[in-house]
């Protein structure tokens, strides 16, 4: 799903993250552990006014497990309760009612003090698009919830889904990303989270080429049968020539020999994205 974001549309999600905020414990702030922070919104600690959150790296999959761990600590230091998940397999989901219950220990706690039976905790998930919120949420259901989003127009009751010790409502909050980087443009694009109509898809390959030149050249000269990595990544030109080596490797060649880069383009980011250089993350706290 991409959505385009103009400012009406961020005020309008806003407010229904607010209005749901009232009905809820527990904030589950889902990112992609490919990127944490590229695809976290930029306003999310003012957007939850303090109520308590776990922030859920979901992907964990696909990403780089060391980086994986340097982001885990990195949100520790912040304060932060963050950890790994695979929503397509339930990797790591395990956590989330236990977490969920430390992080609301004192609240529990004083119910059963006054002789209460402690109320199942009611949570809500957050993120930008194509982070897996709809995956997640089918994932704790154990059943698949009618993908309604939240549509103009489209009034319907919110509905608890109850997942053991969690009611979880079934709709989740969307949120935009940050764009005042152009670099998380292009990170989001690499992933697939936006769609090559809003970025040149040969732009993106060069930005993904040049990444995993300085990052993970061993994977990349493996899949593609490479033998020379660029000595200068800053010169554009060195990258280029990656990209049409891939392209004369799969046999991209038009009339005279060149190389059809949006083709080799195209299979680049395929590629990776499909996991055939393997995990990778895109960026790195420290
Ligand atoms: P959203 O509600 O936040 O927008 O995301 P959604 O659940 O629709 O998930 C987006 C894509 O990410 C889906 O792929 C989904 O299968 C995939 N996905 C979600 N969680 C995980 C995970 O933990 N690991 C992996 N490997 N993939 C995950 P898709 O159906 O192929 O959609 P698309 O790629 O065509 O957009």
């Amino acid at each position: 799903m991409t959505i385009q974001w103009f400012p009406g549309h961020m005020t309008k999600a806003r407010r229904q993250i607010e209005a749901k905020l009232k009905l809820i414990d527990l904030v589950i702030e889902l990112i992609d552990a490919r990127l944490p922070l590229s695809s976290r919104n930029p306003m999310i600690d003012d957007i939850l006014q303090g109520k308590p959150r776990m922030i859920v790296m979901n992907k964990a999959d696909l990403a780089d497990p060391a980086v994986s761990q340097q982001w885990i600590a990195y949100f520790k230091e912040q304060g932060h309760t963050a950890f790994q998940v695979d929503a397509t397999t339930g990797t790591g989901m395990k956590e989330i009612p236990v977490q969920a219950k430390l992080l609301l220990k004192e609240k529990i706690d004083r119910q059963i003090s006054k002789g209460m039976n402690p109320r199942p905790i009611r949570a809500l998930i957050v993120g930008i698009p194509n982070v897996g919120k709809s995956t997640l949420i089918n994932r704790m259901a154990g059943r698949n919830i009618a993908a309604t989003g939240d549509r103009p127009g489209v009034t319907k009751a919110q509905q608890w889904i109850k997942t053991g010790d969690i009611e979880l409502l079934d709709t989740p909050g969307i949120l935009w990303p940050r764009f005042e980087d152009q670099n998380v443009g292009y990170r989001l694009a690499v992933t697939g989270a936006i769609k090559e109509e809003i970025l040149n898809v040969e732009d993106i390959a060069f930005f993904a080429t040049k990444y995993f030149v300085q990052y993970y050249w061993e994977a990349l000269a493996e899949r593609f049968d490479l033998t020379e990595r660029p000595e200068d990544i800053e010169n554009p030109d060195e990258v280029v020539n990656v990209m049409e080596a891939i392209g004369r490797k799969r046999g991209c060649i038009v009339s005279g020999g060149r190389v059809d880069l949006e083709k080799a383009s195209k299979i680049i980011l395929r590629e990776l994205r499909a996991g055939k250089l393997g995990r990778f993350s895109l960026e790195a706290p420290y």
